[in-house]
């Protein structure tokens, strides 16, 4: 969200605003993922993130038809905190040390960014709900679904083999 220049009139200028972030922060991601998926080392790991970098493009389609469904085309809202946690996500892709512990390091990054969306998601659907909007929080409940999925997903990998190597 910006500092500046933000009008908030209504609970739906501020539901547009919250889609406008997390499209922002989505679209980010669809960059992000690729980078962390050549950077593990852990198949598992590696087809989890894949995975989520499908759904990750599902869920940009998904913003753009709530958006289309308020009769709005897509806009983004710079998402600095998304942007902050991909680049301490960038720091763990850099990082040198034993593969363990970078699989480590990159689900400790992911799952932040699954926590923010969880939360953001989480939010614009229970304001689209208040203002009447059925298909849109529908939409964003489905998403929803999904990062918690994902990030229950990556608990489990950590917690059955990357945690498990990584300790040795
Ligand atoms: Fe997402």
């Amino acid at each position: 969200m910006s500092l500046f220049g933000t009008t908030l009139n209504s609970l739906e200028d501020l539901f547009i605003n919250q889609i406008e972030d997390l499209y922002d922060a989505e679209k980010r991601i669809t960059k992000a993922l690729p980078k962390m998926i050549d950077a593990a080392s852990s198949a598992n790991l590696k087809q989890a993130l894949q995975n989520h970098l499908t759904e990750t493009e599902g869920h940009v389609t998904r913003l753009e038809r709530v958006f289309s469904g308020l009769n709005g085309t897509p806009e983004r809202e710079t998402c600095q905190a998304m942007k902050g946690l991909l680049d301490e996500g960038e720091d763990m892709i850099k990082a040198d040390g034993p593969p363990d512990v970078k699989d480590a390091a990159l689900i400790a990054a992911a799952q932040r960014v699954e926590h923010y969306e969880m939360s953001g998601y989480g939010t614009a659907r229970t304001f689209a709900q208040r203002l009447g909007y059925t298909d849109a929080a529908a939409l964003l409940q489905n998403t929803l679904q999904e990062e918690m999925a994902a990030d229950k997903k990556l608990t489990e990998i950590a917690e059955s083999s990357v945690n498990v190597r990584a300790a040795r």
